[in-house]
């Protein structure tokens, strides 16, 4: 089997804690480090989270101390949405375990050992990712390609036009985004397709898995939150388990380059402006996730559950 090194960056989170869950699962994915940052809740939960996401997984990989603010501005995070501490409430215990040093020494290290095979998935804002590359740029050609859940083609989530992660720190995103490295960005937009239903979440609790606990946790805070949704928003989106899923399997969406660029300033800032026509007359820079197939999604999700089975 060919391993692919990959480092996660993430914000966990709810939905990075199902994405990680499915990392995990595919052993052709070789974690070499998860680097937390702030987002969904602060730096002081995501970075707890991921200390306790690797002990409850049995990872074996590094974890880096990340980013507790944006790059320029007050950071914020998602004001409850992922729930208290950022997993529905549910408290990870960890041994309280050193961390292996700063993000962005680890990322470069990874990507000198990896001989440029190094792939970056990430899951929330990219302030690590921009600072590694601000400390770092000599080390740019040595990322393969950065797999990034972010932004969007077209309506926002947070605001009308910026999609949470961008939202949070949108001069990392234009930064990351001109930075010449590859980048997916997988949207909302595109990962919106290979939502789940109500039905179909209920269908996956409840299984006799090492992970039953902490799953089954996150999928009925996901099954309260879309009952009783006041937005009649019914569909549940797993964003960042969805990206992970594209990582695994690029058969499950289409992607197209475009050029995009970010606001980075005023009320819109954290849209990502995708130049569908090329009015800007610049060359791509991101491929574009247009399409995921939510059958598809759901398979992977259920070989999951099959995987952590007792
Ligand atoms: O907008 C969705 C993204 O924001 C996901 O990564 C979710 O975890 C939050 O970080
Ligand atoms: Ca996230």
């Amino acid at each position: 089997m060919i391993k692919r090194p990959i480092i996660i960056d993430t914000d966990p989170g709810v939905d990075d804690t199902i994405a990680i869950m499915l990392a995990n699962a595919h052993p052709e994915l070789d974690i070499k480090a998860i680097t937390p940052v702030l987002g969904n809740v602060s730096y002081s939960f995501t970075s707890e989270n991921a200390l306790g996401l690797v002990e409850y997984l049995g990872i074996d990989c590094k974890i880096g101390i990340g980013a507790d603010q944006p790059l320029f501005i007050k950071g914020m995070d998602s004001d409850g949405v992922h729930g208290k501490g950022g997993l529905g409430g549910y408290m990870l215990k960890n041994s309280g375990r050193e961390f292996d040093g700063y993000a962005w020494d680890i990322i470069r290290d990874e990507a000198i050992k990896a001989g440029g095979e190094l792939e970056l998935i990430t899951l929330g804002p990219l302030t690590n990712i921009a600072i590694t590359f601000m400390r770092y740029p000599e080390i740019k050609p040595l990322i393969k390609r950065i797999i990034c859940m972010g932004g969007s083609a077209y309506e926002g989530n947070i605001t009308p036009k910026a999609e949470f992660n961008v939202w949070v720190d949108p001069d990392a995103f234009n930064y990351v985004f001109h930075s010449g490295v590859p980048i997916v960005m997988c949207g909302l937009d595109s990962t919106e397709q290979a939502y789940l239903t109500i039905d179909e979440l209920k269908s996956m609790v409840g299984k006799d898995t090492k992970i039953k606990e902490l799953f089954d946790h996150i999928f009925n805070f996901f099954i309260n939150k879309r009952t009783n949704s006041t937005d009649d928003d019914k569909l549940q989106t797993i964003y960042d388990a969805i990206t992970v899923a594209w990582a695994l399997d690029e058969s499950i969406g289409t992607t197209k380059k475009y050029y995009v660029t970010v606001e980075t300033k005023g009320p819109n800032a954290g849209w990502t402006i995708v130049d569908h026509k090329g009015k800007y007359k610049k060359e791509p820079n991101v491929e574009v996730l247009e399409t995921a197939d939510r059958a598809k999604f759901k398979a992977m999700l259920e070989e999951m559950l099959e995987y952590y089975k007792n």
